[in-house]
């Protein structure tokens, strides 16, 4: 049983296969957090953690409690996790205890401020294989009047105290996205968030704290994610006794919601998980809980894919799109997506976004010829949109400019030449829906990139109370979400990729619509190695597309050999953004050799187990491994950035093999048990710059 509730103690322990986390009721009626790491051996043990509080001067006892909420209240004055207003100034929301349910794997508890008529609920969802649990809170409005909501988190993690925390995350910006950062917490706060109106390139919202000790293979790691797109906040809080709290939900900078009278509003679902395994341990929870609980695919393989982007950016046109396709079937793709450039008036990116309807100059009869041209070749095909935008030079935008967030007399600050659709408004809704909704009807889609290439300026909702029109935050990503909704339920064969200018738009929220990410637009191989580690941190890179582009790469001018693109690209969910018209015989040949390899080592690469062997950050040989889950064969990607003479390469020691059993690498021939390969590793013939290698190993099955 994974939630029990002990009667005589007021206690509940949440128990996954090797975490507990346990909640108390305290001596003044509030909901206490009292424990959360490795399991406890008896019930006797849970009685012990209600801790007698030591006395500071200054320092209320009740002041000091680790609620699981913390709303804000008489002398609580750490980050609190609920801020309301109420209509006669009262900032004070006291929560008493209401009850609580239990049904399957979740618990509900019920709290209650009498004097406001205010409820709060505290949801809880074990996941017990994964040794995670997700938490949101509900706020319910039972009184008669109008409540403003200032702050709502969705959880409070409490840390165990231990002096030396340290904070793991991820930062970046456009084309360097999902940078991985370690630091030491400090007394204060530490405040990642997003307050663009997407997911962020800046930060992303997922963090890991350890105590300083923990490595790939080892140590205790907490962590966490918002699965929200948008207005995002993770803020530690480390206080000046050593505690360290974690609160994740929605971020509070410019944020207000009002709640009539009945009315309620649900926080984001907050992930907390702990480990003893190390980050690596981690991440495969983490990458199991996704493709098994929030990716509603289950184990279907990701097709390889071919995106027209870099090969042709806004210039396409039937003709030259049926040409690449031609090769692009020839090579082994099975997924054929058109980008951007498609539609009336888009040469550039001036114009067009909005107008939702092939450009009769370029597509004179329409998509059909060209999406039955590549059904024709045995391919899916797929197309780019970016439904929440327009252009001023639209005919969306000349018909209604007040559909975009502005403020009546302010400039409309223009960012790619665009302007951001006001979602909040139920009739922008409706068309951002129709337009793709028309586009799925109307023509055979079996895919569609969403793309968002700007942030939001002027969040501005003209004709609403000042107060409401903070609203558009939440309401936009709600929105869209709705929207992603419906579209699925009427479209269920149809795979969604998420993109927003690269990886703007990377998170457990949106991962429960979509079925693959963009996670930066730098498609350079060596670049995409430390991208690639540091989304797989928190992220399956099952979902994680990668292409295989030009040399030298158009961003940064490196030049790599086609097997190191393919190398780096092969480590997630394959694909080719080659200009396939302008490659030789002999390019065009090697491509479809890795593709039809690739296709062999799919099962493994998508859905088997991550093992980060060496980092990109470490050194100038980084590694990673996949294994299947029955440890019957394994994958490794070996990189080398540059030989310094009379350096040979590092040993790389293979992870996750079943000791006893015999290996045999494909290609070198060799034959090992799993305790070798593990111990001894293995030592690769890097050479040069920017080489690689690949070692595929399966288990001698009657060793
Ligand atoms: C940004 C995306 O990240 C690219 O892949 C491409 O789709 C362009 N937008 C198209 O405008």
């Amino acid at each position: 049983m994974s939630i029990r509730f002990i009667e005589g103690e007021q206690r509940w322990v949440l128990q996954t296969e090797d975490m507990d986390y346990v909640i108390g009721i305290d001596a003044w009626g509030r909901l206490e957090h009292e424990y959360w790491g490795p399991r406890l051996a008896s019930q006797a043990d849970y009685a012990a953690l209600a801790e007698v509080k030591p006395f500071r001067s200054f320092e209320d006892v009740r002041g000091m409690s680790r609620e699981e909420i913390m709303p804000w209240h008489r002398l609580l004055h750490a980050d609190p996790g609920l801020k309301l207003t109420f209509g006669d100034g009262t900032r004070d929301l006291v929560l008493a205890y209401d009850g609580h349910s239990v049904q399957g794997g979740e618990l509900r508890i019920e709290m209650v401020d009498r004097l406001k008529q205010v409820r709060v609920r505290l949801n809880y969802r074990v996941q017990e294989k994964y040794d995670l649990l997700e938490r949101w809170v509900e706020l319910v409005n039972e009184s008669e009047e109008e409540v403003r909501v200032e702050r709502m988190m969705g959880a409070i993690w409490h840390l165990p105290e231990r002096g030396n925390y340290r904070l793991t995350h991820l930062t970046g910006h456009w084309g360097a996205e999902m940078q991985l950062r370690q630091n030491g917490l400090s007394e204060g706060k530490t405040v990642l968030e997003e307050r663009r109106g997407l997911t962020g390139h800046q930060s992303n919202p997922w963090f890991a704290v350890d105590f300083g000790d923990a490595d790939e293979t080892s140590g205790e790691v907490y962590f966490g994610a918002v699965a929200y797109s948008g207005h995002w906040s993770i803020m530690a809080e480390k206080s000046p006794y050593g505690f360290l709290q974690v609160g994740a939900g929605y971020s509070s900078f410019d944020f207000a919601w009002t709640l009539a009278p009945g009315e309620s509003l649900v926080s984001p679902v907050c992930i907390g998980g702990y480990t003893r395994g190390g980050f690596g341990q981690m991440s495969r929870m983490l990458h199991d809980y996704q493709r098994e609980r929030v990716s509603d695919r289950g184990a279907e393989a990701l097709p390889v894919l071919y995106n027209s982007w870099e090969a042709a950016y806004f210039d396409v046109d039937e003709r030259s799109q049926m040409e690449l396709a031609d090769i692009a079937a020839k090579i082994g793709i099975e997924l054929f997506v058109m980008d951007d450039g498609w539609f009336a008036g888009r040469n550039g990116d001036k114009a067009g976004l909005g107008d939702w309807t092939p450009d009769p100059v370029k597509f004179p009869n329409g998509l059909a010829p060209l999406i039955d041209h590549v059904h024709g070749l045995g391919m899916r095909f797929g197309l780019w949109v970016e439904p929440e935008m327009t252009n001023a030079d639209s005919d969306l935008y000349r018909k209604h400019p007040d559909w975009v967030y502005h403020y009546p007399d302010r400039e409309r600050t223009e960012s790619r030449n665009q302007m951001v659709l006001n979602l909040a408004r139920s009739d922008v809704r409706e068309f951002v829906f129709d337009s793709v909704d028309r586009l799925l009807c109307e023509y055979d889609i079996d895919y569609i990139k969403w793309d968002m290439n700007r942030y939001i300026s002027e969040p501005g909702w003209p004709g609403q109370p000042a107060e409401r029109q903070k609203e558009i935050w939440l309401r936009h990503v709600n929105t869209l979400y709705e929207i992603w909704r419906r579209l699925r339920a009427k479209h269920p064969r149809v795979s969604f990729e998420s993109c927003a200018g690269g990886g703007g738009r990377v998170d457990l929220g949106i991962m429960r619509y979509s079925d693959q990410f963009w996670i930066t637009d730098n498609t350079d191989p060596y670049d995409r190695l430390f991208q690639q580690e540091g989304y797989s941190y928190a992220y399956t890179t099952k979902q994680m597309r990668a292409w295989v582009t030009e040399s030298p790469h158009g961003l940064n001018r490196r030049s790599a050999s086609l097997k190191y693109r393919f190398h780096s690209a092969m480590a997630g969910a394959l694909g080719i953004g080659l200009n396939l018209r302008h490659a030789g015989d002999e390019e065009l040949e090697e491509c479809r050799q890795w593709i039809e390899r690739y296709k062999a080592l799919r099962p493994v690469i998508q859905e088997g187990d991550l093992y980060r062997l060496l980092s990109p950050r470490a050194g100038d040989v980084s590694a990673v491994q996949y294994t299947a889950k029955d440890r019957g064969v394994a994958v490794v990607f070996l990189y080398l950035h540059a030989q310094r003479f009379s350096r040979p390469c590092p040993l790389v020691r293979l992870q996750g093999l079943e000791p006893a059993a015999r290996y045999r690498c494909e290609q070198t021939g060799a034959v090992r048990s799993g305790s070798a390969w593990m111990a001894a590793g293995l030592r690769p013939e890097l050479r040069g710059d920017y080489d690689s290698a690949m070692f595929t190993l399966a288990r001698e099955e009657n060793a």
